[in-house]
């Protein structure tokens, strides 16, 4: 028990140090109001235990705590009284018995916002004005507070604070210009540390990019009472980009100007760019981005992309360019060199927009198309003389066209052309023709077995070639045949073959008195005798070279003056037999615009013994 003694006066004296009283006020250090509401400021103070006061008064004063500056008396208990302002407007709450020093202010207005001392007044020398002190702010709005930022997509919480002080009125708070705010709730609340209190209303919500700039209302009206009041404030909705717009892919042809818009709506501002094929053709930190394409070609052909980011995200939108253009000219096989019996293959590549219409041609004949392609290949799988030639590779679509050509040149062994023959004429010359296709460059040799005897470009009676193209023509002339020969044969070789043909024989004299008839020959034979009589009386004074000149006019170069006057008339009938050939010919004549005449009196024909007959027959030799 001993302990008790001494720590009891200890605990005496801890209660004594806990419960000795002196002077203090308690209020809220600051306290708001809507103006023409009221406010009761709470409060509490405490003096001395050894004060015994019979009746305990108070004063609230306005802004200053000393009386002797005289501030405005808000209420004085004792007498009831206040400054003229406060007339009215105010009563002390509490019980002041009590140690409660409440007191309520109505229909505040502006210039009551300030300071609120209490003075308490126990009697005599114990008056004491506590140096706590209520500061009073009159609000015309409530206050609304948004987060430093707002990002779209990410739910947002936005406050309205009301101050709610005044036991009589109580605040009715809600937000106004709310449409277009998705998922929106409202949560209210109070909130306070027993001496303030506050309403707290908050507007939950998901923000988009269009709640940029939208403004907020806040409003706080009393029931029964006209009183409203509005706090408003505007959103700065942060999002990443959008593409609002963007040229929907185009068509344009070569050579033209066009120019791309990507209109970007982002906040903040984005970084805009485009690109072709991973490729950055321009950036900009701006809000739209203009590509300009000032000449057009075939390149600019493609995909372009918009992007566009900022610091809360990345887009992107594709448009396509289709520059349209006249197909280029193709590319062909370089000029080809094949063996007759080789299979060829022909290629031909070209590219144009739309894809071109692509033929190979040869002689105005298709050989092979296709519609639409970038590429034709032309296989000739075993290829022949009648190959040889030029190509043609042709490509057209709706903008142009173009060509490019190329030679195939085919090599192979010689062909004895039909229109090789012999030739005898009217006095027993035999010529015999050979015309030979080939390449390269034939050997031709003319054989005549009977008589064992070969005729080549040596010998004397071989008539050097005539050419055109592939085509080879070589003469035999043998003269003065007495008996002609019954095969005459034409060979013909190169590195690639050799041909051996029997040459057939025409004989001019005979067709023509085949033609005639014997009964008509010896007709005009007797007209001619008697005309060359005739002519023999008539002219005789005439000279020589006159008669050649007459002879000259028939178109026979070569008939020497010295001729017998027999000979001449020999050659007028021929001339006359000529022309009725010819005009036969001209009959049976086949279309002669494809052929190629080869005019061999032209030529330096060396044989004085051809006769106009046979002349006749060089400008036969056709060649195709
Ligand atoms: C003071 O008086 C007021 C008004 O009557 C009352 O609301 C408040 O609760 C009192 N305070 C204390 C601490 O008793
Ligand atoms: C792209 O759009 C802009 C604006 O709409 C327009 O002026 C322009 O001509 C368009 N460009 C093309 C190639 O269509
Ligand atoms: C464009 O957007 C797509 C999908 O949104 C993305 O995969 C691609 O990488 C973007 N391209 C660029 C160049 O930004
Ligand atoms: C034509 O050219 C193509 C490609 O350039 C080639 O493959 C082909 O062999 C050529 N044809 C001939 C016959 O040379
Ligand atoms: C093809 O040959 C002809 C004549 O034979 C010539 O005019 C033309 O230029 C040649 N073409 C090529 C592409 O060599
Ligand atoms: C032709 O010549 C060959 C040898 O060169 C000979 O054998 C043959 O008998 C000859 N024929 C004639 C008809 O002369």
């Amino acid at each position: 028990m001993a302990w008790r003694w001494i720590s009891l006066p200890i605990f005496f004296i801890l209660i004594q140090g806990v419960l000795s009283r002196h002077w203090a006020a308690w209020m809220p250090q600051s306290i708001s109001a809507f103006k023409e509401t009221c406010v009761a400021i709470p409060c509490s103070f405490d003096y001395p235990e050894d004060i015994r006061p019979s009746a305990v008064h108070g004063v609230w004063y306005f802004n200053s705590p000393y009386p002797k500056n005289f501030p405005p008396v808000v209420y004085k208990t004792k007498t009831s009284s206040a400054h003229e302002i406060y007339m009215g407007r105010t009563k002390v709450i509490g019980d002041l018995q009590q140690s409660n020093c409440s007191i309520q202010i109505d229909r505040v207005s502006s210039e009551l916002q300030g300071k609120y001392y209490f003075r308490a007044d126990l009697g005599g020398y114990n008056q004491y004005t506590f140096s706590e002190h209520a500061n009073l702010y009159i609000l015309d709005e409530p206050f609304v507070v948004q987060p430093q930022e707002i990002i779209s997509g990410t739910e947002v919480e936005i406050t309205c604070l009301v101050a709610d002080n005044c036991p009589d009125m109580k605040p009715e708070v809600s937000w106004t210009d709310v449409e277009g705010l998705e998922h929106h709730s409202v949560f209210a609340r109070l909130e306070g540390d027993n001496l303030s209190w506050k309403h707290i209303s908050t507007l939950k919500f998901l923000p988009s990019h269009k709640n940029n700039g939208q403004r907020l209302g806040c409003k706080v009206a009393y029931p029964g009472t006209e009183l409203d009041y509005k706090g408003f404030v505007t959103m700065d909705v942060k999002y990443s980009p959008r593409i609002v717009d963007i040229n929907s892919s185009t068509e344009t042809t070569e050579g033209t100007q066009v120019a791309f818009m990507c209109i970007v709506d982002s906040n903040p501002v984005s970084r805009v760019m485009w690109y072709k094929d991973d490729a950055l053709l321009k950036e900009d930190y701006t809000g739209n981005l203009t590509l300009e394409l000032e000449y057009v070609t075939y390149m600019h052909d493609g995909m372009y992309l918009c992007a566009a980011e900022n610091e809360f995200g990345r887009t992107n939108r594709t448009m396509g360019l289709a520059v349209m253009y006249a197909p280029w000219k193709p590319s062909v096989n370089a000029s080809l060199v094949a063996v007759e019996g080789e299979m060829v293959t022909i290629f031909c590549n070209t590219q144009g927009n739309p894809d071109p219409i692509l033929s190979i041609m040869k002689d105005k004949q298709i050989l092979n198309s296709a519609v639409f392609e970038n590429e034709l290949v032309l296989e000739i799988p075993k290829v022949t003389h009648e190959h040889d030639g030029e190509y043609w590779c042709l490509a057209e679509n709706q903008y142009g066209h173009s060509n490019s050509s190329f030679n195939l040149t085919v090599a192979f062994s010689p062909l004895v052309l039909p229109e090789s023959k012999c030739t005898v004429t009217k006095d027993n010359h035999v010529q015999c023709m050979c015309t030979v296709k080939s390449n390269p460059d034939p050997y031709i040799m003319f054989e005549i077995p009977e008589r064992n005897f070969t005729v080549s470009e040596l010998n004397a009676e071989f008539v050097h070639s005539q050419r055109n193209g592939y085509m080879v023509s070589s003469i035999l002339t043998l003269q003065k045949e007495e008996e002609l020969p019954k095969v005459v044969l034409c060979s013909a070789s190169n590195l690639y073959g050799k041909k051996i043909h029997e040459l057939s024989f025409q004989d001019t004299n005979r067709l023509l008195w085949a033609k005639i008839g014997p009964v008509g020959a010896v007709v005009i034979f007797v007209i001619l005798v008697a005309f060359g009589g005739y002519m023999i009386k008539t002219r005789e004074k005439k000279t020589v070279t006159e008669s050649s000149s007459f002879i000259q006019t028939e178109t026979s170069p070569s008939y020497s003056g010295e001729k017998k006057k027999l000979g001449k008339l020999e050659s007028h009938f021929l001339s006359l037999s000529e022309r009725i050939l010819l005009s036969k010919r001209k009959q049976h004549k086949p279309v002669d615009s494809e052929y190629a005449n080869i005019d061999f009196s032209k030529q330096n024909v060396t044989d004085i013994y051809t006769s106009p007959e046979e002349l006749t027959e060089y400008a036969e030799i056709r060649v195709k």
